[in-house]
């Protein structure tokens, strides 16, 4: 294999300039191709088209159909997801285009989330980092990757706000700030579609779950949403209107309810929002069995009615249900569901195969050398442990614990997540390898070699009682100069259907990390997980404290990286830490209440635990020490049509070169509804060497200022709003602006 053409190809493929764009409508020349397609099409190989099913590689959903192949054969399904690899994709293809009557190729859809086969860190990890650019290259190489593998269509990003811990698919997402949201969203898209769709190394992009599935009901996965319109418009709809902007094909709706319908069936949500209001061009998939389910939610009596609930409602492919493949012929013969309805669906779905050139080449994704050369190679890898570094982020470092001292002659290294690669991949790896990747263990003892001595003992398992391997760790730890503890959940205890109930480390693990202190030997601990947990005792007690999520495949290098300070830290969270289970919701966009927190007694607050979070949004240490100026501002009243630029010196003033992410919060005093007590409205990362100053300036417009008003219109309203700067959200360098009518 050629190397240095890689390295170049990759770097002429992630370099191409992204606008955002949304998806144009179809040309006259696309149409007339589609519909000369279309014009041939029996309803039965139209309905076929709108019919997407699993192959039975991987099950991610649950029920499994037999002889997907026969339905190929038959015209019966337009397209499969969980089928991948360049020679797969092309045997089912070849089922497509030369045994039914016209031919018509299939479209190969997977979940691509964090990487194919190179792992990326989990989406709330790399949105840690708020990188933009670093995650629109991680989805750019997933692309690159999945497509070289025959993959047409990722289904991703999952652009749910989600503001409950215990909800394990916060891990999916970018957090709880819907201008986070808003921006990752957007770097996913344009990362993983380009800015032309027929390129090689792009796929479609799928903005999921629409909507508002992360707002679920005491965190469990699936359940009810009950949610204000309002809350609809300004907190869970956002993410997916600049995921629309930024050029995303297709919409996945979600399996929860919304204003008692589900999703699925939601007319209001498929066609009012999304099409008549967004004008979206691109198709609506369903999730896996969810026109099916509106029957358990009990708003049909059958699975025939649900697909007309579907259909009807704006459902343009049906994921696993099986309710068009069984029921839509009969359907529009009972005029139940219009011809029209149909075809909409199938041209939208058409265009989209065209787009990708498959009519013109349906084996073009599938190919086994590009495969050979771009799947899994060294410049992604070198990608991932660049983002995986900028993902993690530094809770405690009490007397400067870490980076290790160059004096640190021995380490132990403890713990269930040290030394088991698959763990480092969390949820959904795609075609990820786990036993390629690179443990915390590994990572380390290259890291160390001719340092010091890197020893390990498991110590305990993930989530168990037994406390057999207690006295090893114990009597490894006594023998060594520093403790490393790799801690945290198993990568099945986060992603789809695996909410908890208790956000403690699992296990006995908090059990042998109290003895490990015991000893009085420097103390740091590393959790994997994918959620915020709650870890009063660690904060207070663990000498370091860094939260790695699931970092991917390079997870062990990326954390030596840290560790020995040959790099810095810089992750911010994405989401607020909370000291309790009790205090879920908590985030930092919530609103102040008539009676907020005070030292008396009828005001809004817990007898048990304050209301503030054990680490808030934004928060994130670095081996640098950053010095933020007071706050400034360039004509502190403005009107609709001006901007306000803000602006704040950093200097670091430690010896080492950092990145720090200078966020920017505003407050809106009086509005005609109530507004949240901080936002997030801007943030830069600013690299700095030792001693180095910077002015950081934001320009405000006054849509940055807008939200949803009493009368739902859009729009900033005039009066005093707060303005912070710093270096997370509970900055108090502020100081008011004024917006004049
Ligand atoms: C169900 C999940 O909710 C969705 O995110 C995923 O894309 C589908 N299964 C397909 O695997």
């Amino acid at each position: 294999m050629c190397r240095p053409t890689l390295f170049i190809i990759t770097f002429l493929i992630l370099s191409g300039n992204m606008l955002a764009q949304q998806l144009p409508p179809m040309s006259d020349k696309q149409a007339q191709t589609v519909d000369s397609i279309m014009n041939l099409m029996t309803l039965e190989e139209k309905i076929g088209q709108m019919t997407l099913f699993t192959s039975d590689w991987e099950m991610t959903g649950p029920t499994l159909r037999d002889n997907y192949q026969r339905d190929i054969r038959q015209g019966k399904v337009g397209a499969i997801f969980n089928a991948h690899t360049a020679a797969y994709t092309r045997e089912l293809q070849r089922l497509a285009v030369e045994e039914t009557r016209l031919g018509i190729p299939l479209l190969f859809g997977y979940d691509v989330i964090h990487g194919y086969k190179t792992i990326f860190p989990i989406p709330l990890g790399e949105a840690a980092s708020w990188d933009l650019e670093a995650m629109k290259r991680s989805a750019r190489i997933a692309a690159i990757e999945a497509s070289a593998s025959g993959v047409h269509w990722t289904f991703a990003p999952m652009v749910d706000i989600a503001r409950d811990p215990r909800w394990g698919r916060i891990a999916e997402g970018a957090g709880e700030s819907v201008y986070l949201g808003e921006m990752i969203a957007e770097a996913r898209v344009q990362g993983f579609q380009g800015n032309d769709l027929s390129a090689p190394g792009t796929v479609l992009a799928c903005a999921k779950h629409f909507a508002a599935y992360g707002a679920a009901q005491a965190g469990r996965d699936y359940h009810t949403v009950d949610i204000s319109h309002r809350s609809l418009y300004e907190i869970y709809l956002p993410p997916f209107k600049k995921a629309l902007e930024a050029g995303a094909a297709t919409f996945m709706t979600s399996f929860n309810e919304l204003d008692g319908i589900p999703a699925s069936g939601n007319h209001f949500l498929l066609t009012e929002v999304l099409r008549e209001q967004w004008g979206f061009n691109g198709f609506v998939v369903t999730d896996y069995t969810s026109i099916n389910e509106m029957v358990l939610h009990g708003i049909v009596a059958d699975n025939k009615a649900a697909g007309a609930l579907a259909a009807n409602a704006g459902v343009d492919m049906d994921m696993q249900s099986a309710a068009f493949y069984d029921y839509l012929t009969e359907l529009v013969e009972e005029g139940e569901v219009s011809e029209e309805q149909v075809n909409a669906a199938v041209r939208r779905i058409l265009y989209l195969k065209l787009v990708l050139g498959l009519f013109d080449d349906p084996y073009r994704y599938s190919d086994i050398k590009r495969e050979e050369e771009l799947v899994f190679n060294p410049a992604h890898q070198e990608e991932a442990r660049n983002m995986a570094r900028e993902s993690m982020v530094l809770l405690e470092n009490r007397d400067r614990t870490l980076p290790i001292q160059s004096d640190v002659q021995s380490i132990a290294v403890i713990g269930p997540l040290a030394n088991d690669p698959p763990q480092m991949m969390g949820n959904w790896f795609a075609a990820g390898d786990g036993n390629s990747c690179v443990t915390p263990l590994a990572g380390l003892e290259e890291a160390m070699v001719g340092k010091a001595v890197v020893r390990y003992e498991k110590g305990c398992e993930i989530d168990a009682d037994s406390e057999a391997g207690f006295a090893d760790a114990v009597a490894l730890a006594e023998k060594s100069d520093v403790i490393v503890a790799m801690m945290g959940e198993g990568g099945w205890m986060s992603g789809e259907a695996a909410s908890r109930s208790e956000l403690g480390l699992p296990g006995n693990q908090l059990d042998l990390l109290k003895q490990l202190k015991a000893i009085g030997k420097p103390l740091i601990v590393v959790l994997f997980n994918g959620r915020p947990l709650t870890i009063n005792w660690l904060s207070e007690n663990a000498d370091a404290l860094v939260e790695a999520w699931f970092p991917g495949t390079m997870a062990g290098h990326a954390l030596a990286d840290l560790l020995t300070g040959e790099h810095n830290f810089s992750g911010k969270l994405p989401v607020t830490f909370p000291r309790n289970v009790g205090q879920i919701p908590i985030f930092l966009a919530m609103k102040n209440t008539g009676r907020p927190m005070a030292e008396i007694k009828y005001t809004s607050k817990y007898l048990d635990v304050p209301n503030s979070p054990l680490y808030p949004f934004g928060y994130g240490l670095s081996y640098s020490r950053f010095a933020y100026e007071p706050i400034e501002v360039r004509s502190a009243t403005f009107s609709i049509d001006e901007e306000v630029e803000v602006s704040v010196g950093v200097t670091n003033l430690s010896d080492k070169t950092g990145t720090e992410v200078v966020q920017l919060y505003i407050r809106d005093r009086i509005g005609s509804v109530t507004r949240p007590v901080r936002e997030l409205k801007g943030f830069q990362r600013v690299e700095l060497g030792p001693g180095d100053r910077k002015v950081v300036t934001f320009t405000l417009t006054t849509d940055d200022l807008a939200f949803f008003t009493r009368d739902m219109s859009y729009q900033a309203e005039p009066g005093e709003f707060d303005v912070w700067v710093g270096g997370n959200s509970d900055t108090d360098n502020g100081t008011v602006i004024t917006l004049t009518p």
